[in-house]
């Protein structure tokens, strides 16, 4: 962590003028957060993410000491421009819609020979104050290839409309101790939790912004963060079971956001709070 944070506080004082940050330091702290933001926008440390996994997908690694070259993400073998834009699908050799993560594990297990089980939400989130895991470090390189590109997650497949159908499902299912859905907190406008907003994924626009934002590298954790970790804490905050990683649920609700994010345009990682 203190690597990554010295990271954020020379990245702060290379943008900002020590006037500037006093300003900010004046300021309410949403506002500051808005400032901090578009200050680093473009010295986000996500890039050395996704610096890292480049280097990480060229390299021969695992037991069978390959690298993710031939890796194929749905658009051919060593495809990676716009690849993320169209996950989740249906992949014929699996005979299963797979996300970004499941699908990368997928290679990491067939191609280079890693253990299926070494994948968990223990091993691929990076844990306060340790360097990112490999699977961040990855997953930020894949999507910073697509920067740009419109999203357009299909659903010519009967598995991927039964994957959004039964996101959509979990999407407004409720339960738990506070009898809460993920549309408690993500189905109105101006909506905020404390300092957060809480973006109405149910409306094309924030759904949009939503979506293409993710993958983010996190300020306030001092972490790049994926998909699957942005639900798995959701689902915590939901005071939901434990949302296992890559799971069918997982995947399906994945699908549901993607797709009511065709047509935005992919701008991850981005920078968050
Ligand atoms: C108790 C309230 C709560 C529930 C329930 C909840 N979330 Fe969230 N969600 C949040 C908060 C808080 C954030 C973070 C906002 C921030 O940090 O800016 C968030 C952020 C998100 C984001 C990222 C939005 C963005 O623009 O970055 C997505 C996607 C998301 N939630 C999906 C879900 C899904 C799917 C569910 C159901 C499994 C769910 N959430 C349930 C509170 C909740």
């Amino acid at each position: 962590m203190k690597k990554r944070s010295y990271l954020i506080y020379a990245a702060m004082l290379g943008g900002l003028s020590s006037m500037a940050s006093l300003a900010i330091a004046q300021k309410s702290t949403s506002d500051a957060i808005a400032e901090y933001r578009a200050a680093l926008q473009d010295g986000n440390p996500a890039d050395l993410n996704a610096a890292r996994g480049e280097v990480l997908w060229k390299t021969p690694r695992g037991p069978n000491n390959v690298s993710l070259e031939q890796c194929d993400l749905g658009m051919g073998a060593g495809k990676v421009k716009g690849a993320v834009t169209q996950l989740p699908r249906y992949f014929a050799d699996t005979k299963r819609v797979m996300d970004v993560e499941s699908r990368l594990v997928h290679c990491m297990v067939t191609q280079q020979g890693f253990k299926a089980d070494e994948f968990t939400a223990k091993t691929a989130f990076s844990s306060d104050g340790q360097r990112a895991t490999v699977i961040e470090d990855l997953v930020a390189y894949l999507y910073d290839e697509s920067r740009e590109l419109p999203i357009s997650v299909p659903q010519a497949h009967k598995e991927e409309k039964a994957a959004y159908a039964r996101g959509k499902k979990i999407f407004f299912f409720k339960g738990g101790p506070y009898d809460f859905s993920c549309a408690s907190c993500h189905s109105q406008d101006d909506k905020r939790i404390r300092l957060q907003d809480l973006p109405n994924l149910t409306k094309p626009e924030p759904a949009k912004a939503a979506f293409s934002q993710w993958p983010a590298y996190r300020v306030s954790q001092g972490a790049l963060r994926t998909m699957q970790w942005r639900l798995y804490d959701c689902f915590r905050q939901q005071r939901f079971p434990e949302l296992q990683y890559m799971s069918q649920t997982s995947i399906d609700l994945i699908t549901f956001l993607g797709v009511n994010a065709n047509g935005g345009k992919m701008a991850a990682p981005a920078i968050k709070r």
